[in-house]
């Protein structure tokens, strides 16, 4: 996706970072609500969609396998070719830094009659395929791949997909979510079952789109089983704020001293805000207000306030529902009182990037001292203000982009990164927002 040439940014101190504000809409959703649009027969309309480059790529991908896509106003329209009505591409799908896109496509592709070829980044080419392709060679897909089951890669799917029974051995939605996709094109059930509960909203969305979607709890976790081959009906979707974008602005709103933020309607699912609780655990001066129902999923205006952070364990069973947000989380702890222990880290290795050594090497840059193994990390908080001054090389990774910035707001030197345009990915007004609000992003 992005060819842009790096772009330096240097973060500055700052104070009293004041404001009411709303974050884009959720990548998650927008991504699923493009997918589904496409496998649904009829016009679906999508408000609020993220328009960052992750979600055009499915997009662009979603539009080389048949659907029309098209802006109209501030909603995005899609005319879906309906389940099984994807037509081969002719071309190869791009898609740019995105592992979401890539794997739940990958499912779509594997259970349709088509060869397709698959490339992204150099940071989405370095990323494991084979937690997706293992189990969509049981559909009866077949794949060729570059060492390491990496993009890119050619998918043969198939047009007499066999339903499959899954047990995942990992946290991770985006293979669930391969799974059901594949599934939605084989006839009879397909069941994954997940041993830990990850983010719902592929099993919300489609039960949206009229498909059957039922769970039981088993004794190798939750089963959740689809009933293949169903219609699928266009259903507007209106897409909430993202938990994942407004973690970076609750993190400063704690910390950035003199702060006081209301960031407006936040998707709460249960599924996505661990960072909250652990901002909480921290002692945050943290509050949820106007807690609503909006198209099926919690809304709620998060208000902050900058207070003193204190240390603490944040659990491994945490993970999945703050997977995304161990680098800000990492930020909030550096300045607190006190050491922060966080375990269970270790999808963090396979992410944009090894983003548990991006942690450290972010905090080691800034003067802070940390502790590792391969699953856990301790940091010793400073207290206050980190000494900074340090340059941080993002490797293509939005999050450790962002969580560096913000770590630059509350340093004495400020905190450089060697490219911002990552952050187009996922967050393309964070700059934008963050200085209207008070910060100094240069
Ligand atoms: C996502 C799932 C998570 C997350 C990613 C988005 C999704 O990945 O890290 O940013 O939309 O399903 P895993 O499911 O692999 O943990």
């Amino acid at each position: 996706m992005s060819s842009l040439p790096l772009a330096p940014a240097k973060s500055l101190t700052a104070q009293n970072l004041t404001g009411t504000i709303r974050v884009p809409g959720d990548k998650s959703i927008s991504h699923r609500s493009l997918m589904f649009g496409t496998l649904a027969l009829g016009e679906t309309r999508v408000s609020g969609l993220l328009t960052g480059e992750d979600v055009m790529a499915t997009a662009e991908a979603m539009r080389r396998l048949g659907a029309s896509i098209e802006k109209d106003g501030e909603d995005f329209v899609i005319n879906g070719v309906g389940v099984g009505g994807l037509r081969e591409p002719s071309l190869p799908l791009d898609m740019g830094n995105s592992g979401t896109s890539t794997r739940l496509i990958l499912g779509m592709l594997a259970t349709h009659d088509l060869t397709a070829v698959v490339f992204g980044d150099a940071s989405l080419n370095k990323r494991p395929m084979a937690r997706v392709t293992v189990p969509l060679i049981q559909f009866g897909a077949t794949f060729m791949t570059r060492s390491g089951d990496r993009l890119p890669l050619a998918v043969k799917g198939t047009g007499n997909a066999m339903p499959v029974e899954y047990v995942s051995p990992l946290a991770s939605a985006q293979v669930k979510s391969a799974v059901l996709l594949a599934g939605l094109n084989a006839p009879g059930n397909t069941t994954l079952t997940e041993r830990t509960p990850t983010r719902d909203h592929t099993e919300r969305m489609l039960r949206g789109f009229g498909a059957e979607v039922t769970t039981a709890e088993t004794s190798d976790g939750l089963a959740i089983t689809l009933s293949g081959q169903p219609e699928l009906r266009a259903t507007p979707v209106v897409v909430p704020g993202d938990p994942s974008s407004a973690a970076f602005l609750a993190v400063a709103g704690a910390i950035v001293p003199g702060s006081a933020l209301l960031i407006e309607n936040v998707m709460q699912n249960e599924h996505r805000t661990g960072v909250f609780q652990s901002l909480l655990d921290m002692g945050a001066d943290l509050s949820l207000q106007n807690t609503r129902e909006v198209a099926g999923e919690t809304v709620a205006d998060v208000a902050v306030t900058a207070s003193t952070l204190k240390g603490c364990l944040i659990p491994a069973e945490r993970a999945p529902s703050q997977i995304d947000e161990y680098p800000i989380l990492s930020v909030a702890a550096a300045v607190a009182e006190g050491t922060t222990r966080m375990e269970g880290l270790e999808e963090l290795r396979v992410k944009e990037s090894d983003r548990l050594q991006g942690i450290i090497d972010m905090l080691t840059a800034a003067g802070v001292t940390t502790r590792s193994g391969d699953d856990w990390l301790e940091i010793d908080g400073m207290g206050g203000s980190v000494p900074g001054g340090g340059e941080v090389f993002t490797e293509l990774d939005h999050r450790r982009a962002m969580s560096t910035l913000v770590l630059g707001m509350v340093s004495d030197k400020g905190m450089a990164v060697d490219d911002k345009n990552c952050i187009l990915t996922s967050f393309p007004t964070f700059v934008s927002l963050f200085n209207d609000l008070g910060a100094r992003v240069e």
